[in-house]
């Protein structure tokens, strides 16, 4: 058989930033956080599994990867950590053919929309995992284990979207001093789940702005861990918005209040890049254009609140805005940027199977 999957990405608006450490393995975060599907942007997976030892061929935007590839290597941990979970997994060979529609516009993708797409697919070919495929708290449970935003590119219904950090930092349970059966269930209450659907909000945009192509110095992966283990700010910043921030931007949303929305993603996004220079060694992610853009979206909102930024594990932007003053927002940034460098979107629906195969 073949399956294909189409998943898309997503934009947090309050941020991961940190794995649980006595759960590091599992990819459970310190804190829940909230993103949006975005429309246009995703990753199309058509997966093959025939018989075999966990062989793996990947094609990725057209071109071979070789094993001593950094991408090959993500895939591979991936299909390990799922297969020490479902060891059945371990005895099929993959061929693997991927593809992102990311316009250069939009500049460096997550790989949200990747681990999502590949599990997605995996869950329709493999007919032993065939219970996850629709059930959208288990796979985006196994999504998590690719890379930790992956998880919200799972719930089908897309829009706003919740991962719940399931165990708090503060519980003294580890896999170690629990039995294999609140292991299991203590694993699985990382999920994430639609809040808000697309349809719900139209007039949002979501505009994402190129600044640099550039790859990032240190990988989202590698400077989280950093921020765990050394910002003094760390345990605080997690109980802030676990405890304060998270229901006020899911009511914001849900009550379509663009002001209070607006003013907590921007906070959210500043709590982030402050967490990351309180690590030591530091971690510097905007630059002098971010900043431009940061300084830009306060100008225009004085008086009336028409934007937001926000800045994941890099210098581009994501701006959010209405329709009603979309114009204005774009032309501003085209001032910043260029025209050729924005891409305007909305939040969509999330993943799906389509029988349009890569091969
Ligand atoms: O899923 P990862 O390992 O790429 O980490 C994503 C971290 C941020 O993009 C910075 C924040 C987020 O919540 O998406």
């Amino acid at each position: 058989m073949v399956t294909t999957a189409v998943a898309p990405t997503n934009i947090a608006t309050l941020k991961y930033w940190g794995k649980n450490p006595a759960w590091e393995e599992y990819h459970i975060p310190t804190k829940s956080s909230l993103s949006f599907t975005v429309d246009g942007l995703y990753t199309k997976t058509t997966v093959q599994a025939k018989k075999g030892s966990g062989n793996v061929e990947f094609n990725l935007n057209r071109k071979v990867i070789t094993p001593e590839m950094k991408e090959y290597e993500y895939v591979g941990d991936f299909l390990k950590k799922v297969g020490a979970i479902y060891p059945f997994l371990n005895s099929y060979d993959y061929e693997i053919v991927s593809e992102n529609n990311f316009p250069t516009a939009a500049g460096f993708a997550s790989s949200a929309s990747g681990f999502a797409a590949l599990i997605k697919a995996i869950a329709g070919e493999v007919k032993e995992l065939a219970f996850a495929k629709g059930n959208d708290r288990k796979l985006s449970a196994l999504a998590r284990l690719g890379s930790g935003s992956a998880t919200r590119s799972i719930p089908s219904k897309g829009g706003f979207v919740v991962w719940e950090r399931g165990i708090s930092p503060d519980d003294k349970r580890t896999p170690e001093n629990v039995s294999q059966e609140e292991k299991e269930k203590i694993i699985d209450s990382s999920y994430s789940e639609t809040l808000v659907e697309p349809d719900a909000w139209q007039e949002l945009r979501i505009i994402y702005v190129k600044v640099k192509e550039e790859e990032k110095k240190v990988k989202s992966r590698a400077g989280m861990k950093t921020s765990v283990a050394t910002s003094q700010f760390y345990k605080a910043w997690v109980e802030y918005e676990e405890n304060e921030m998270k229901g006020k931007m899911v009511n914001a949303v849900r009550q379509k209040d663009f002001g209070l929305f607006a003013e907590l993603t921007m906070k959210a996004s500043n709590n982030l890049h402050s967490i990351c220079l309180n690590t030591y060694p530091p971690i510097s992610y905007l630059n002098e254009t971010s900043w431009k853009i940061i300084n830009m979206v306060h100008d225009i909102n004085e008086g009336e609140v028409k934007a937001a930024y926000t800045y994941d594990a890099g210098p581009n932007a994501v701006v959010f805005t209405l329709g009603k003053h979309e114009g204005e927002v774009k032309g501003a940034l085209a001032e910043v940027v260029g025209k050729e460098n924005l891409f305007a979107t909305r939040m969509g629906r999330g993943p799906y199977y389509t029988d349009n195969h890569l091969f």
